[in-house]
């Protein structure tokens, strides 16, 4: 097809998004991927797109770029309308597992030009995602795009927090830091910034290398430098510690050690047991009490006629 025959984003948007679906691609997020595609929709980009959903997104990028290969990430099971495509490959497994991203990579021989963070919204899988992909599987000049990073201002979100507008008296001369919010994904974009500005500090570029950090509302681009990063600093390691080094860092924090506290325990635990047949006792007292005041009103019952009888004959 001629590239001026070619639906618009908003045209496309329209009808792939289900009526009322929450996840949809809004107009100004929609400008902006103008912006960054519309110069290059004959091009054979390679697209990466984490979090499917309806698969509205990956049909939308499969028609507005007629020579693309567009792969999509998501835990949740295919959407029927995105099986058996041309052009669209689907993967199944979590955003943040390097093995499913290998396994995109080797889908299009290697690397990606764009690659889109639209799955769970939580900062620390953000973070995870990007770490690996970024050095590794974007082309340099690629663009990573994170959606939607203003999850870190809801409390209910398993990272976020409550928004709080920014400090207006914190612009004193002794003070070194201004207060913001460093929660969730908003935390880890600021992060980028430090990045960033690794090589002008340091003269030392980060191994996230990149030339450009567009922050707009909910939504940003990122662009890869040309020029290659320091090495990779290898995985972020697990979110849980395991057992055995959680005993370590117990035992060699300051304060009581952990046999202490295992006896401080075991005391409570007993000091709970006695407070539970105490209780029990209390209870079967309580229980024989009443059972004592029945009879007694039972007794007064029966004896009432025979105290009639004795004021009668008095008389
Ligand atoms: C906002 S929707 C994606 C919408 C889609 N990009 C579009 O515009 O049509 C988010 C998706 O991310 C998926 N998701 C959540 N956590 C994920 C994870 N850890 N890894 C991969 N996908 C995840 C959810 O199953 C959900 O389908």
């Amino acid at each position: 097809m001629a590239e001026q025959l070619l639906p618009e984003l908003d045209e496309l948007a329209e009808r792939y998004y289900p009526k009322g679906d929450y996840t949809r691609k809004g107009p100004t997020y929609l400008t902006s991927y103008a912006r960054l595609l519309s110069n290059r929709r004959m091009d054979e980009l390679r697209i990466l797109e984490l979090g499917v959903f309806s698969g509205a997104s990956l049909l939308i990028w499969r028609d507005y770029l007629p020579n693309a290969t567009i792969v999509g990430i998501d835990i949740a099971q295919a959407p029927e309308r995105i099986l058996n495509l041309e052009r669209v490959h689907f993967l199944r497994g979590s955003q943040d597992d390097p093995e499913i991203l290998r396994k995109a990579a080797s889908l299009v021989g290697g690397q990606f030009d764009i690659i889109i963070d639209d799955a769970s919204h939580i900062g620390y899988l953000t973070k995870r995602s990007l770490h690996y992909l970024f050095p590794f599987f974007l082309v340099p000049g690629g663009w990573y795009i994170i959606e939607d990073f203003g999850t870190a201002f809801i409390p209910e979100y398993p990272d976020g927090a409550t928004y709080q507008e920014p400090a207006w008296d914190d612009a004193v001369p002794s003070m070194r830091e201004f207060r913001s919010s460093q929660s969730g994904m908003v935390g880890f974009i600021k992060q980028l910034i430090d990045h960033l500005m690794q090589e002008l500090m340091t003269g030392g570029r980060s191994f996230i290398s990149m030339d450009r950090l567009i922050v707009e509302t909910n939504i940003v681009f990122i662009e890869k430098s040309k020029q290659s990063g320091a090495p990779w600093p290898g995985p972020i390691p697990d979110f849980a510690p395991d057992q055995s080094s959680a005993e370590t860092a117990i035992s060699e924090a300051s304060g009581p050690s952990l046999q202490v506290l295992t006896e401080q325990l075991t005391a409570v635990q007993i000091a709970l047991t006695d407070c539970q047949v105490l209780k029990e006792e209390i209870v079967g007292q309580a229980q024989r009490l009443a059972t004592l005041e029945r009879m007694a009103s039972q007794l007064r019952s029966a004896l009432t006629p025979v105290l009639w009888l004795r004021r009668l004959l008095k008389r």
